[in-house]
């Protein structure tokens, strides 16, 4: 294919370089006039690991070539990729003024082409980008509208400076935001030569699958190095505590805790935070990362009861009270805290969680119950439908496999508020649903 690209800096000189070693023809397009010139001669603009020879290689065979013209770039190709700086504004949110001035300039140069265009977004933009920024510029700029004329994609980057041929040729996967209903065969057929699996999303959650993987990889390394301190500092050999914890590939590892939803609670994860965070106050080792993590878990239950205020002071109807569905363990659930607050600011609330209920009954978990919630227990009902009368809100925290059906039978004609991201929720025919973060 013949593909320009826009931005000759660290993702632009690699994708150019590789694009061309697997067969590709590449126009890289760059403001900076001596970047451009640096290409013309064969030269990388970057340093990188195999990059000079692609490059070199690549102008040689004259697959390669560079300029400041966005008109020629255009009318030479039919793939225009956009791998220009998004750096960091002084507010600390993203700049998007070279990102508005390449789609700007791609736009008017479209007006001079007859044949469609694809245009490709790879510099890391914020979820949104797609629909509320780049698509409107480019059909104002081009008078053309996005389908008919141009086809925009986003298509971000994972490649990590210092191995980033290598990681080119081998990435996790090949991400494309798409259209709906667009399986973006374009997009797929340059990356054909590229063994990985091919994910097409909707805009936004391609968009945001970048942020979320920059980020994790940010609180990865920081829970690592605050983690490794402390550590060191009780004389534990952290790397070799970190190589055990990486075995673990069933919980650690894995997407074992990575689905966003309620806040998390029990007897184990709060209590064992607490602990290591009173190991680094004891050898003064700061710990200013993991010490927001029982705070931001807090903030979590603050939202879901004003997401429940929102809907006014009414009945409300809560299943699931123990930390998680099929234990009856009472102990830091976080649905006794949002329980709590509800009550303290005065709804009447109905709660109905079946394991809590047969412990109350048969007395197995009733010592607690009685020392530690005796001013919930008034508020708790025997079954579904007991939750249900009267209330015209329902907050599902969890709900066992035995009571799904009654649930899903009784909710009719109610707003719910799904905590657990219950599928069979979204298609009844409710007042209003409300997923937590979905
Ligand atoms: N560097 C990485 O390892 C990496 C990895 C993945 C994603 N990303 C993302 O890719 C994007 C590019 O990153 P980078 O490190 O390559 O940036 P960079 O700053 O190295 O290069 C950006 C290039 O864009 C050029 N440019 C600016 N305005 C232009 C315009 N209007 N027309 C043409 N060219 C223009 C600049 O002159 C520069 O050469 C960013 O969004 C970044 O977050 C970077």
């Amino acid at each position: 294919m013949r593909i320009s690209i826009f931005g000759v800096g660290y993702v632009g000189v690699v994708s150019s370089g590789c694009l061309v070693s697997v067969g590709h023809t590449v126009v890289a397009v760059d403001v900076a006039a001596d970047k451009v010139a640096l290409i013309n001669q064969g030269k990388s603009p970057i340093v990188e690991v195999e990059i000079d020879e692609l490059v070199a290689n690549g102008v040689a065979e004259g697959k390669l070539t560079a300029t400041t013209d966005v008109d020629a770039a255009i009318g030479q190709t039919e793939v225009s990729f956009i791998s220009v700086g998004t750096p960091s504004a002084p507010n600390g949110s993203v700049s998007m003024v070279a990102v508005e001035a390449v789609l700007a300039s791609i736009g008017r140069a479209l007006r001079k082409k007859a044949t469609p265009h694809t245009i490709v977004m790879r510099s890391t933009v914020p979820p949104g980008t797609a629909e509320t920024l780049a698509i409107p510029i480019l059909e104002r700029e081009s008078g053309l509208r996005h389908g008919q004329g141009f086809t925009y994609y986003s298509n971000p980057e994972f490649l990590r400076e210092g191995s980033s041929v290598r990681d080119f040729h081998a990435p996790p996967f090949t991400l494309i935001g798409a259209p709906d209903g667009d399986d973006a065969q374009v997009v797929r057929e340059i990356y054909a030569s590229v063994d990985a699996p091919v994910h097409v999303a909707p805009f936004k959650v391609a968009e945001a699958a970048k942020y979320l993987s920059n980020v994790y990889h940010a609180v990865k390394l920081a829970f690592a190095n605050e983690a490794g301190a402390i550590l060191a500092a009780h004389g534990v050999d952290a790397r070799a505590s970190f190589r055990l914890f990486c075995e673990d590939r069933v919980l650690n590892i894995s997407p074992a805790y990575l689905r966003p939803g309620f806040a998390f609670g029990g007897s184990c994860l709060p209590k064992d935070i607490r602990s290591f965070l009173a190991l680094a106050d004891d050898r003064d080792i700061p710990a200013p990362f993991l010490s927001q993590v029982l705070p931001s878990n807090i903030s979590i239950i603050d939202r879901t009861f004003a997401a429940i205020a929102a809907h006014g002071r009414q009945q409300v109807a809560l299943f699931g009270l123990a930390f998680k569905s099929g234990t009856d363990d009472l102990r830091e659930s976080p649905f006794v805290l949002l329980a709590e607050k509800l009550i303290g600011k005065g709804f009447d609330l109905k709660i109905y969680d079946r394991s809590v209920e047969t412990a109350r009954l048969t007395g197995a978990n009733r010592a607690y119950i009685d020392r530690e919630i005796p001013h919930i227990e008034r508020f708790m009902v025997g079954d579904v439908a007991a939750a249900l009368e009267g209330s015209p809100l329902a907050v599902v925290g969890h709900i066992g496999a035995e009571d799904r059906p009654a649930l899903l039978g009784a909710l009719g004609k109610r707003t719910v508020l799904d905590l657990a991201g219950i599928p069979d929720l979204q298609k009844l025919p409710l007042v209003t649903y409300q997923g937590l973060c979905w």
